[in-house]
């Protein structure tokens, strides 16, 4: 199992997704001998998970069942042990696409935090790319590489124990993009500029206050940066319901005559209909997202 390739198989050592419901999931890592408790009972790691498919519904000692799902950098993201707040995939999506992420690019990170962001990154850049990633926060640092590791990714990407602001990101020149989520980005925009390679690139800054952006954004132009761009991507998520409407009064009974002769009339039963509704409440402000283009040189 890796994060960047998938295996049909359910190996000792991987980390797996166990799936409980849609709003419901865990890791797991499956070890030989070892069990999992769930609301639905144990899971036995040597009969129930290794040597059986992803995807597979398992059943638990109390009757009930789960799926076991493939590891992907969607469901780490909901499913990972948090040690800072995190981005989730709908800002992951748009800064994936808007960074122009592919197979082979360069990305330099910082702060790495919990490393949501970076599972997404990892599986845009391989198999040929490299992810260089800058954490101050020696724990979080060391946490990163060692779930890096774990995870099948750790060719691809070196984690920096140092801080971004003073040290820059420890490559120069290198980069295609350049991410920063710390509270000072606009202190590492010179770092950033230094990292990208001299034929330009693309960097993006997340932050959740106005002020940080406006910050940001004076730096980012003072060092060149052109195409600056600042935006914020809110997700509606809808429910799938049957709905029952009930059948229109269009006044006069039209069956009345035909109920007189004896004639078998429909029953007036509401209409059955499957239909969406947007949520009551939705998720609100995760942070603006500030885009910029560095020119050739
Ligand atoms: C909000 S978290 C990043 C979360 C990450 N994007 C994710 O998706 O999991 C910010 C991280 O940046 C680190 N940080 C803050 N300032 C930094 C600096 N100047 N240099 C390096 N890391 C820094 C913090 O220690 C923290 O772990």
């Amino acid at each position: 199992m890796s994060f960047v390739e998938y295996s049909d198989l359910i190996r000792d050592g991987d980390v797996a997704i166990v799936y409980l419901g849609h709003e419901s999931m865990m890791h797991v890592k499956v070890k030989q001998g070892a069990q999992t408790q769930t609301r639905y009972g144990v899971i036995r790691h040597s009969s129930d998970l290794i040597g059986r498919r992803y995807g597979s519904k398992v059943t638990c000692s109390k009757g009930g069942w789960v799926y076991v799902l493939h590891p992907t950098p969607e469901l780490w993201t909901v499913t990972l042990p948090h040690r800072t707040q995190i981005l989730y995939t709908t800002d992951i999506a748009t800064i994936t696409m808007m960074l122009e992420l592919k197979p082979g690019s360069v990305v330099c990170e910082s702060g790495t935090g919990s490393g949501s962001l970076s599972h997404a990154i990892l599986r845009s850049v391989a198999p040929t790319g490299h992810l260089h990633t800058v954490e101050f926060h020696q724990q979080r640092a060391e946490k990163a590489a060692e779930e890096f590791k774990e995870h099948g990714v750790d060719g691809l990407v070196t984690v920096r124990n140092q801080d971004v602001c003073k040290d820059g990101f420890g490559v120069s020149g290198v980069a295609d993009a350049v991410f920063l989520d710390i509270p000072s980005p606009w202190e590492a925009v010179g770092h950033a500029k230094a990292a990208m390679k001299r034929h330009g690139g693309r960097v993006c800054s997340f932050s959740p206050c106005i002020e940080q952006v406006q910050r940001t954004c004076e730096a980012l132009a003072e060092e060149g940066f052109e195409e600056i761009s600042t935006l914020e991507v809110l997700l509606r998520v809808h429910d799938v319901r049957t709905v029952y409407l009930p059948l229109p009064d269009f006044g006069a009974d039209v069956f009345a005559q035909a109920r007189a002769d004896g004639a078998e009339t429909k029953p007036q039963t509401p209409v059955a209909l499957k239909t969406t509704t947007p949520p009551r409440e939705m998720q609100g402000h995760t942070g603006y997202l500030t885009f910029a283009t560095k020119p050739r040189t």
